[in-house]
C-alpha cells in the first residue's frame, strides 16, 4: 500500500494544477465577459482601433490631429511604433481617464532585436541553431518589454522563393520544414516563460498569408497558388506558429487567388480560428483594411470594414475603417454584434493575460529600462549568434582563417567601415550606434596581432557609380600580403517595399573587385546583404567568400572572428542563390517535369533555359567549413515501415580536416509516385554535430509513416504506401541515397 502513496500525491497534485490552471482559466473569461458586458458598441469597436503614434510611422500615415482625445474617449485598443517608458505611460495615462479604463496595448516591430540589433532573420536562419534563435528573440523581449512594448509583429514567417522581394530579409528562406522550426523558436523567444511575466511580449505570426508568393517578388503584389501548395508550402510555418501559442496574426497586403487576405474568410475563419483553434486575435496589416478599395474587392471604407470584420481581422491597423464604419454596419445588420464581441473577447483576453488589466503600468518601469539600456550579456550572445550566421561560400586554397603571422592586410571597400548598414532594415537609429554598432574596421584593429599593418581603402560608395576611389584600393591591394573586400546592399535595399529586379551588386562595386583582382593578390570576399545576390564575377576573382547577411551591432566582431579562425564558419544557406535574375524563382523542392535533364547538355529533357545552367549558383542548406566532413554511405534499419513503425536511418559523419567544426547534416526524402506529384527533395530533419579533427559520428534520424504525408487533391493530408528515397548530406545537392517502402 505505501508504494501507492506518491503515485496518489502525484495524481492530486497534477489534478490540483490541473484544476489551479481551470479556475485561473475560467477566471479570465469571466473577466472577460463581465468587462464586455459593460461596453457600449462605440468601446467594442474602439478596441478593434490600432493607431499609430505620434512619434514615427512604418507606412502612410491617415492623420489624425485627436488621436489623444479618442485615447481617452475608449476609441483606441492599442498603439504602435510608441516606445520607451515615458511615451508609453504617458498614453496609457490617457487610456486610465477612459470610461472603462481599458488598457492599451503598445505594438511595435521588433523584428531582429531592439537595442541590441541581431543579425537579420534570413542570416539566423542560416545557423540552423534553434537554440540561438530562440535565445535572440529572448532578448529582444527582454530589451522590448523593458521599453514599455507588450506585442512585437514577428515573427514574420512567410516562406519566400523568389530573392527580388525585399521582404525575404524577414523571414527564415523557402523551405516549409525549417521555416516552421524557426518560426517555433521565435515564438518560444518572444513569449519566454509566458505571458504574466514582464519579460514576455506576445508574438504575431505574420503575414497570413502566402504574402511571399508575390508575383514577380514586387512587394503587396497578388498572389494565385493553389490551395495545395498553399497548404504544402506556405501555410505549415504558420500552423506551427500557432501551436507554439502565438498569441496574434496579422493578415497580408496581398490577394490570395483574388481575395485580399485582410477580407479573406477561408484563411482567417476556417483555416486559423477553426481548423487550427487559434485562440489568440489577428490584427490587420497597415491600412490593409482600407487597401481593399484598391484592390477592387470593397467599394467603400464602408463595405471593407464589413468585410473584414466578418472575414476574422479582429484589429485594424491604422485604416480607420473599423472605428468610421463598423457601429453603423452593425446598426444594418451587415456585422452582427456577435461577431464584434468575438473579436473584442479575444483582445480581451489577451490583456487580461498580460496582466494590463492589474497594472496597466507593469511594463514601465524605468529602472528596468535602464538596465536593458547596456546590456552586455545581450551583446555578447548578439556576437554569438552573428557568427553562426554567416555562411562560408568558397575557400580556395585554405585562403582563409587568415595566419596570425605578422603581414600586410588590405581592408578595402564600402563595408570596411560601415556602421548603420550592417543593422539591416527594421533596425532602430539609437543616438550612440557610431559607438556601440562595431566595424569590421574596428574589429580587425582589435584581433589583428601586433605585427600586422592594416592598410584602408573604401574604394567606392555602395550606391554611386564614382570609381575615383578605384586607384587608391588598387594602391593598397599592391602593398598587401592579402586583401579583404567587404561589399554589398545598403541597410535599406532590402525590406518592405524593397524589390528590386536587379539583384547584383549595387553600384561598382563589382568592378571595384575587379580592378583589385587585377593585382594579383589574394581576395577574401564578405558580402553583406538582406538577400541571396547575384555575384558571379566576384565568386571567380574572389580566392574566398562569406556571405555576412546584415550581422547587427556586433557585425565587425563577428567578422573579424571568422577571418582569423577563432569560429569556424558553420552556417547553411537558407534560400537557394541564383546564377541570374532570370532563374528565379529557383528553389530545391520543386517537382519534376516529364522531362528532368541528366545535366546541363541534356538538350530535349531540360526544364530550365538554353542561356542558364539548370543548378542555381548555391543550392539550398549549401555552407562550407574551414575543415572538411566525409560522408559514409547510408544504413537503414530496415527495408521497409508500416504506419507506426519507425525507420532508423543513420550515417557516420568524420572531420577529415584539421580544425574543430560543426555540421549540419539534413535529412531529405522524395515520395517517387504519388497520387498527385512530389517535390524532387523534401527536408524532413537535421542534425548539428561539431567535431574534433578525425573525429566521426553516427547521425541517426527516425522516420515514420507520419514523415510521409502530404496533401492530396481532395487537401487531406495523408501517407500513401510505395516507394520512396532517403537522402542524407552536407546540402540539398550532395547527399548519399538510400532506398525503402512504405507498406500497409
Ligand atoms: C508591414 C508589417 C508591419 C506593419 C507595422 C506594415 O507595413 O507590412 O510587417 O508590422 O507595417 O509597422
Amino acid at each position: 500500500m505505501r508504494k501507492h502513496i506518491p503515485i496518489l500525491t502525484f495524481v492530486f497534485i497534477l489534478l490540483l494544477q490541473g484544476f489551479i490552471c481551470y479556475a485561473q482559466k475560467k477566471t479570465i473569461d469571466q473577466k472577460v465577459d463581465s468587462v464586455l458586458k459593460m461596453m457600449t458598441l462605440d468601446e467594442k469597436i474602439g478596441q478593434m482601433n490600432q493607431y499609430n503614434g505620434p512619434w514615427g510611422a512604418t507606412g502612410p500615415l491617415t492623420n489624425d490631429n485627436n488621436l489623444l482625445s479618442q485615447i481617452k474617449e475608449g476609441k483606441v485598443g492599442s498603439m504602435l511604433n510608441v516606445t520607451g517608458v515615458k511615451r508609453t505611460r504617458e498614453l496609457q495615462e490617457l487610456a486610465m481617464q477612459s470610461r472603462l479604463k481599458i488598457p492599451l496595448l503598445f505594438g511595435q516591430d521588433v523584428i531582429h532585436g531592439y537595442r541590441t540589433i541581431f543579425p537579420i532573420p534570413l542570416a539566423e536562419a542560416a545557423s540552423w541553431d534553434m537554440e540561438a534563435i530562440e535565445r535572440s528573440a529572448r532578448i529582444a523581449a527582454t530589451e522590448a518589454s523593458a521599453a514599455g512594448i507588450h506585442w512585437t509583429f514577428a515573427p514574420m514567417v512567410d516562406i519566400a522563393r523568389d530573392p527580388r522581394w525585399g521582404r525575404v530579409m524577414e523571414g527564415a528562406g523557402e523551405d516549409p520544414y525549417l521555416g516552421s522550426m524557426i518560426a517555433v523558436a521565435r515564438v518560444k523567444g518572444f513569449q519566454g516563460k509566458g505571458f504574466g511575466h514582464t519579460d514576455a511580449v506576445m508574438a504575431c505570426a505574420k503575414h497570413f498569408a502566402a504574402y511571399g508568393a508575390a508575383v514577380g517578388g514586387r512587394d503587396y503584389n497578388s498572389v494565385d497558388m493553389s490551395l495545395r501548395q498553399l497548404h504544402e508550402v506556405y501555410l505549415p510555418p504558420f500552423k506551427a506558429a500557432a501551436a507554439a501559442g502565438a498569441a496574434s496574426f496579422m493578415n497580408s497586403f496581398n490577394d490570395l487567388n483574388g481575395i485580399p487576405a485582410t477580407g479573406n474568410s477561408y484563411l482567417q475563419r476556417d483555416i486559423l480560428k477553426k481548423e487550427w483553434g487559434f485562440k489568440g486575435f489577428v490584427v490587420s496589416d497597415w491600412g490593409s483594411v482600407g487597401e481593399m478599395i484598391p484592390h477592387g474587392y470593397a467599394k467603400d471604407n464602408y463595405e471593407a470594414a464589413i468585410l473584414a470584420a466578418n472575414a476574422g481581422s479582429d484589429m485594424d491597423m491604422e485604416s480607420r475603417s473599423y472605428i468610421k464604419n463598423l457601429a453603423q454596419a452593425v446598426k444594418e445588420g451587415k456585422v452582427k454584434i456577435a461577431v464584434i464581441d468575438e473579436a473584442v473577447r479575444r483582445l480581451l483576453k489577451k490583456k487580461f493575460e498580460m496582466g494590463l488589466f492589474d497594472d496597466p503600468y507593469r511594463f514601465c518601469n524605468e529602472e528596468r529600462e535602464k538596465q536593458q539600456w547596456d546590456n552586455q550579456a545581450h551583446l555578447h550572445a548578439e556576437l554569438d549568434i552573428a557568427k553562426r550566421s554567416v555562411v562560408l561560400l568558397k575557400n580556395e586554397q585554405n585562403v582563409l582563417p587568415i595566419k596570425r603571422s605578422d603581414q600586410t592586410i588590405a581592408l578595402i571597400g564600402p563595408f570596411v567601415k560601415a556602421k548603420s548598414d550592417n543593422l539591416g532594415f527594421w533596425s532602430y537609429d539609437w543616438p550612440d550606434d557610431s559607438l556601440r554598432v562595431v566595424s569590421l574596421w574596428e574589429g580587425m584593429q582589435k584581433k589583428a596581432s601586433k605585427g600586422t599593418k592594416l592598410l584602408y581603402a573604401k574604394g567606392c560608395n555602395i550606391i554611386d557609380t564614382s570609381s575615383s576611389g578605384f586607384e587608391e584600393a588598387v594602391e593598397a591591394a599592391n602593398k598587401a600580403d592579402v586583401v579583404i573586400m567587404s561589399i554589398g546592399e545598403a541597410r535599406d535595399m532590402s525590406g518592405e517595399a524593397k524589390s528590386r529586379s536587379n539583384i547584383h551588386l549595387p553600384g561598382v562595386q563589382e568592378e571595384l573587385v575587379k580592378a583589385v583582382a587585377a593585382t594579383g593578390k589574394p581576395i577574401i570576399v564578405l558580402i553583406s546583404a538582406g538577400r541571396p545576390l547575384v555575384f558571379n564575377t566576384v565568386a571567380e576573382k574572389a580566392k574566398a567568400i562569406l556571405y555576412t547577411w546584415w550581422l547587427g551591432t556586433k557585425a565587425g566582431d563577428a567578422m573579424t572572428d571568422i577571418l582569423f579562425g577563432d569560429y569556424n564558419p558553420s552556417g547553411k544557406l537558407p534560400m537557394s542563390f541564383p546564377i541570374t535574375e532570370g532563374q528565379i524563382p529557383v528553389y530545391y523542392n520543386h517537382f519534376n517535369t516529364g522531362r528532368p535533364a541528366k545535366d546541363d547538355n541534356d538538350r530535349f529533357y531540360r526544364s530550365a533555359y538554353t542561356d542558364l545552367s539548370l543548378y542555381p549558383a548555391y543550392p539550398f542548406g549549401f555552407g562550407l567549413s574551414y575543415t572538411h566532413f566525409s560522408y559514409s554511405g547510408i544504413t537503414l534499419n530496415k527495408e521497409s515501415i508500416k504506419p507506426g513503425e519507425t525507420l532508423k536511418a543513420s550515417i557516420t559523419v568524420t572531420n577529415i580536416g584539421s580544425m574543430e567544426g560543426k555540421e549540419t547534416v539534413q535529412l531529405y526524402i522524395r515520395d517517387l509516385v504519388g497520387s498527385v506529384v512530389r517535390p524532387v527533395k523534401e527536408l524532413k530533419g537535421f542534425q548539428q554535430v561539431t567535431l574534433k579533427p578525425g573525429e566521426s559520428k553516427e547521425i541517426y534520424f527516425a522516420i515514420t509513416a507520419n514523415d510521409l504525408r502530404f496533401y492530396n487533391d481532395k487537401l487531406l493530408y495523408k501517407y500513401e504506401p510505395g516507394d520512396f528515397k532517403l537522402f542524407i548530406g552536407t546540402n540539398s545537392r550532395d547527399v548519399k541515397e538510400a532506398d525503402f517502402k512504405l507498406i500497409k
